[in-house]
């Protein structure tokens, strides 16, 4: 490497090195999938931490045993009866660092691939924009978290339904927050990757796992979208 590339590529580094060290420390844990009764004060916070707390999850499926795809009318699939609005409200006045978001899609549903299913974008926008801003205030929510893992849409068509999305909910202050953790899967990175380069500005990476540089990809994500 000649001397020139070496020092532009020390500068790079240097920039990115930067911006996650001034990221704020958040922890987020994904809570209510499993219906094991776990509740928000059974987790141990630390509060010189900002902390999320992920609701999993809200998915555009009816419920029941043969779920349909509802083209971004959500429900909620997570362990309710445990994380009701009262217990979010009441999470969030003792702990100040406390934000709770839920999470769209997930592995499965009714153990099938919760599938990323869009009759139409302009459809799925209007029906996922009333849905969800019926549920976050329902439930006293601050943002959303992207989880779809299986695709029935071409990445394009993906990035345009989230980030406008996600656009539109925070435009109408429904969300102050949105949030994805793409996982290491060429498919699942490739929808995540077209989302990040169309709607850098409203959507910021986390990596699932114990900390941002645990994966190479998620680390050189974590940079675009921020920007
Ligand atoms: C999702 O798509 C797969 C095929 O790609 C199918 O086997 C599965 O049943 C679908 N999921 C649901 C919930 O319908």
């Amino acid at each position: 490497m000649s001397n020139l590339k070496l020092f532009f590529s020390l500068i790079v580094l240097l920039i990115h090195a930067t911006q996650i060290l001034t990221q704020p420390t958040v922890f987020r844990e994904y809570i209510g999938a499993n219906f094991a009764n776990v509740q928000f004060s059974d987790v141990p916070i630390n509060p010189s931490i900002q902390f999320h707390f992920i609701l999993s999850f809200a998915i555009d499926f009816t419920p029941g045993s043969s779920p349909k795809p509802t083209n971004g009318k959500f429900n909620v699939f997570w362990d309710s009866e445990n994380l009701s609005p009262s217990q979010v409200l009441s999470i969030k006045r003792q702990h100040p660092n406390v934000k709770v978001a839920l999470s769209l899609g997930g592995d499965t549903v009714s153990d099938k691939a919760a599938n990323f299913t869009a009759f139409s974008i302009d459809s799925w926008v209007s029906n996922a924009v009333s849905s969800l801003t019926s549920v976050v205030k329902q439930y006293n929510l601050d943002g959303i978290d992207i989880d779809y893992e299986h695709f029935h849409a071409s990445p394009s068509v993906f990035a345009q339904c989230i980030g406008r999305l996600v656009t539109i909910l925070k435009r109408n202050r429904v969300i102050s927050f949105a949030s994805i953790a793409p996982y290491d899967d060429g498919e699942v990175q490739r929808h995540y990757l077209a989302l990040c380069v169309g709607y850098a500005g409203p959507v910021h990476i986390y990596s699932v796992g114990p900390g941002p540089l645990r994966d190479d990809l998620i680390f050189s994500l974590y940079i675009p979208c921020n920007m």
